[in-house]
């Protein structure tokens, strides 16, 4: 778990297109996403948009309860982070959307952008995280959205290898 109140010390605004409000990471994860929107519109003239980074234990929190209040307790485990256990907190996750669909759904993974994004996330140094077929491994379902900052190397030995990073990691 993540304490309560841990905040990462050097988060800063990507200077890239967004589509929400909060899109702080850290520093590292910052620049490697401005690489990687970057790459998307010189390579394929995608834009991307960042539309949730950084989150407060607390905007956690009030998602989560917000979650569980529409779709009840155990459907909401599925979807969203318990507070002190979501990467968002750790300022290394990025959800990301395309103008043609910002409402982080499965539906952002068969877009042309969402497709690109996830072939080539690792060149920058992301992984995406949670694949439909890692759902009984990673516990949540899946989010074509949602990358996590790991670097260079491990983003590339993990799309190599092909496994969730909970199994990469153990
Ligand atoms: N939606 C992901 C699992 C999070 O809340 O961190
Ligand atoms: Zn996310």
């Amino acid at each position: 778990m993540i304490a309560a109140d841990y905040v990462p010390d050097d988060l800063v605004t990507p200077n890239v297109r967004r589509g929400g409000s909060g899109i702080q990471m850290r520093k590292d994860a910052a620049a490697a996403l401005e690489e990687l929107f970057k790459a998307a519109k010189d390579e394929e003239n995608y834009t991307l948009l960042a539309i949730s980074g950084y989150r407060s234990y607390q905007t956690q929190a009030s998602i989560f309860n917000r979650k569980v209040k529409n779709v009840g307790r155990a459907k909401a485990m599925q979807l969203v982070a318990l507070p002190g256990a979501s990467e968002h907190q750790l300022g290394l996750a990025m959800d990301v959307g395309c103008k043609r669909s910002t409402g982080l759904t499965g539906s952002f993974g068969k877009t042309p952008e969402g497709k690109w994004l996830a072939e080539n996330c690792y060149r920058f140094g992301f992984i995406l995280r949670y694949k439909a077929e890692w759902t009984e491994t990673t516990g949540y379902a899946y989010e074509p959205w949602h990358i996590r900052y790991v670097g260079t190397e491990h983003a590339a030995r993990i799309k190599e290898l092909d496994i969730p990073f909970e199994d990469y990691i153990a």
